[in-house]
């Protein structure tokens, strides 16, 4: 797993904004998933001015990992909304191309299904942009998810209730009881993992992905098993991590090593 440590959560968004411009540069169809919380949105603001200076998005299509049970597209909470006002209108995405798990589906199981079913049919994610709970959640995996778990519903903790009750007039009781979310083996499928983690708040969680031991405990070490992940954090959110030296010196003999032969 790569590391990199950036003085603050702009710098982090570039350089995150960065390596998800290069996928879709290199790409016909570049398939991007996308995440929704605070942690991507310098990334987004990034990926847009990215945009406006040229980068071609026209073929891109976007897969989100999760969406609340029960609230429509019309909800402005709804995941369905947040990807639309955040990714699609900011970066200029063809909606039709843009697709989130079908939280408001009568039978739920069925639109889990027919999720994974588009991913593959679509080839595949080429680039997984993530962001982490503080209790180490990804997507809504929480913990104790099963590490090789495809898109189903999933009852959320408590704790993310209350983290995600800013969006809902304060109240943790209006943020919905179920979600639909992308598995931790969904994720793991995609050819590259690129997670953002900004604050103090996510600092053990950031610690614990990076270092700790692997386990449903905390969902987001499944990352560890990932040969393409790259962890993007800044000075507070690193600030737990042991072996902060060690990404350091990685990150600066980055290109030393000689080009592989032609
Ligand atoms: C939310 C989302 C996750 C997100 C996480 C952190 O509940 N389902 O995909 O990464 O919680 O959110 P934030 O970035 O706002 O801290």
């Amino acid at each position: 797993m790569e590391i990199i440590v950036l003085p603050d959560a702009d710098a982090a968004g570039r350089h995150a904004a960065g390596i998800i411009a290069r996928t879709i540069a290199a790409r016909p169809r570049p398939v991007v998933g996308v995440a929704t919380g605070s942690s991507p949105l310098a990334t987004y603001r990034e990926l847009a001015a990215l945009v406006a200076r040229g980068l071609d998005v026209s073929r891109t299509t976007a897969f989100a990992l999760d969406e609340y049970v029960g609230l429509g597209p019309e909800h402005p909470q709804s995941y369905h909304a947040v990807v639309d006002r955040e990714v699609t209108r900011r970066l200029g995405l063809d909606p039709g191309r843009v697709h989130v798990p079908d939280g408001s589906a009568r039978d739920l199981e069925a639109a889990c299904a027919a999720y994974e079913q588009a991913i593959t049919a679509a080839g595949g994610v080429d680039i997984q942009l993530l962001g982490v709970g503080a209790n180490g959640h990804i997507g809504f995996n929480e913990p104790g998810s099963s590490l090789g778990s495809a898109t189903r519903v999933k009852t959320l903790a408590p704790g993310t209730r209350r983290d995600n009750a800013r969006f809902f007039g304060g109240d943790p009781e209006a943020v919905p009881v179920h979600c639909l979310t992308q598995g931790i083996g969904t994720i793991l499928r995609a050819r590259r993992l690129v997670l953002v983690a900004t604050g103090a708040a996510k600092a053990q969680a950031v610690a614990t992905l990076a270092e700790g031991p692997l386990g449903a405990y905390c969902p987001a070490t499944a990352l560890q098993l990932h040969p393409e992940a790259t962890v993007v954090v800044d000075e507070e959110a690193a600030a737990q991590l042991a072996l902060r030296e060690y990404y350091d010196f990685a990150r600066d003999h980055a290109r030393d090593l000689p080009a592989p032969p032609a």
